[in-house]
């Protein structure tokens, strides 16, 4: 999808479709108003039938307004005039970019950016925009036969900045447009990934698709397999895949846009291609879902081409330990003990709290980039979706500042995060009388404790947990990948470097 950010001028526009925004109760303003104007009051007629409210989302496309080039008008209500927020912007970008889909049209000029939205100036309407509206035209249907007529598919979009806008501003949204691009194609990529099945996507899969993706972009790229990992004594990962015919892998990529001697973001993802529970099996119901388990490990991939395609003035690291949990005549059993990488020692009480322990000898491995922060992004627990839900993400950390940044980035890209405590009293509950640490410490706050046993391997460093369980995937219809939190990491990269 191709973006333009112009003056308003609809009059010259040739583009077959010309969105315009609509309030409740059929309040036109703006560009709106005057369209209707010229075409001799042909919108307000339509809306003195009363079928269309302006609720927010509401869609309506017209045909034949006298007076304009575009050939139809696509109506987008916006809700109460005056009242609207980022999040009604965003529902109505969402809807206007299905409509145009399902209508398969594939040249629209955008009239939205004139909408006064608190907080939010042209910018960031811009990127709300286009990332909306480019997550709307995605599909994962390559493993389908294909159709016999392809769809049509939005191919540009031409987003009008009000006449008033200054220049500095109309220059600042067309770079706030190319960084939406940016992040609509790391989201697309991401959910690309993760909607591979199981079978397709393994830890071996996903080492290429990153190596090749790191080519292509001039980044540093190194996989670790079972050999390297026995040799840094990365006995935690290497016990979750040892239940697996797959080997695991170790991707690690690196950006350098900043100066040589600039402290990285390490951006570290679970990478868990296929998570069964292993010997502590879970149950059949949706355990297809598990497939998604890679999601943290895909949004650290996608951030770091971002990062490399806005060719952004810092250093990246996004590190992927990757592998299968599941329950072989080899498998890692309730009670057994590893050692990994850090040297602390490990109970196993559950094997299906393996994210923990395949992120733990990550995090240590991750201390060799003195890092200046480091970021995990995990679907780590069930717990996290019964707390939070599927709107927003856990985050914990060790360092405030960075977890102000974290959850400030999410709020600016609409990708939302939310605090909870890390309190060392919850430690407690990681004891265990044979080993250093028990993988599990029961059902109470099992985010957090989580997070603690995280912490263990992460006390040398600024470091903050993400755990995106609840919001990687949907479940419904339709299902799929989101590709959070994506936004919210390149929108953290972004506010470090300044932009
Ligand atoms: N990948 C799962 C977490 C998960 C479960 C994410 C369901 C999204 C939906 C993780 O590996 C896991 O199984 N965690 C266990 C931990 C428990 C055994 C302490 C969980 O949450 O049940
Ligand atoms: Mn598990
Ligand atoms: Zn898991």
């Amino acid at each position: 999808m191709e973006v333009m950010v112009q003056k308003n001028d609809p009059l010259a526009s040739e583009e077959n479709c010309l969105v315009l925004g609509c309030y409740q109760e059929g309040q036109l303003d703006g560009s709106a108003a005057r369209i209707d104007a010229i075409s001799g009051g042909a919108i307000s007629h339509f809306l003195s039938l009363g079928d269309f409210s302006g609720d927010c989302g509401q869609c309506q496309l017209i045909y034949g307004i006298p007076g304009i080039p575009a050939k139809r008008v696509l109506l987008v209500g916006l809700g109460r005039k005056g009242k609207v927020r980022d999040i009604h912007f965003q529902k109505a970008a969402e809807a206007l970019g299905r409509s145009l889909s399902q209508a398969q049209i594939s040249e629209a000029s955008i009239l939205l950016l004139e909408c006064p939205v608190a907080h939010r100036l042209l910018p960031d309407l811009a990127s709300i925009l286009v990332r909306a509206i480019g997550e709307t035209q995605y599909h994962f249907d390559h493993h389908k036969r294909p159709a016999e007529k392809p769809l049509r598919s939005l191919e540009k979009i031409r987003l009008a900045v009000p006449e008033t806008a200054e220049i500095a501003m109309l220059e600042e949204t067309a770079r706030a447009a190319e960084s939406a691009l940016a992040i609509g194609r790391a989201v697309k990529w991401a959910r690309d990934l993760a909607n591979e099945p199981g079978n397709v996507c393994t830890p071996s899969w996903l080492a290429a698709q990153a190596i090749s993706m790191a080519n292509r972009l001039g980044l540093d790229s190194h996989v670790l397999g079972p050999a390297e990992m026995e040799e840094l004594g990365m006995h935690l990962l290497l016990g979750v895949a040892q239940g697996s015919l797959q080997e695991p892998r170790l991707i690690v990529l690196e950006y350098r846009g900043g100066k040589p001697d600039q402290a990285p973001v390490v951006l570290v993802g679970k990478g868990l291609t296929f998570d069964a529970g292993g010997i502590s099996l879970k149950p059949a119901d949706k355990m297809d879902e598990m497939k998604y388990d890679m999601c943290g490990g895909a949004s650290a991939l996608a951030a770091i081409q971002a990062a490399a395609e806005l060719q952004l003035p810092l250093n990246v690291v996004a590190i992927v330990p990757s592998s299968e949990n599941l329950p072989g005549g080899s498998a890692t059993k309730p009670g057994d003990i590893h050692k990994g990488m850090s040297g602390i020692s490990v109970e196993i009480l559950n094997t299906d709290a393996e994210g923990r322990l395949i992120l733990a000898d990550a995090l240590t491995y991750a201390k060799r980039f003195q890092p200046d922060v480091v970021v995990d992004i995990a679907t780590l627990t069930g717990a996290c979706v019964i707390a939070l839900g599927h709107e927003t993400a856990a985050v914990l950390g060790n360092h405030e500042g960075l977890v102000a940044d974290l959850l400030k980035a999410g709020r600016k890209s609409l990708d939302r995060a939310w605090e909870l405590p890390l309190f060392e009293e919850y430690q407690e509950q990681l004891k265990s009388p044979f080993a250093d640490l028990s993988n599990v410490g029961g059902r109470p706050a099992g985010t957090i404790t989580a997070a603690c046993f995280l912490s263990r391997f992460t006390e040398d460093y600024r470091w903050a947990h993400l755990d995106i369980a609840g919001v990687a995937w949907k479940s419904g219809t339709p299902k799929g990948a989101t590709g959070r939190p994506v936004p919210l990491l390149v929108e953290y990269l972004l506010q470090r470097a300044g932009q």
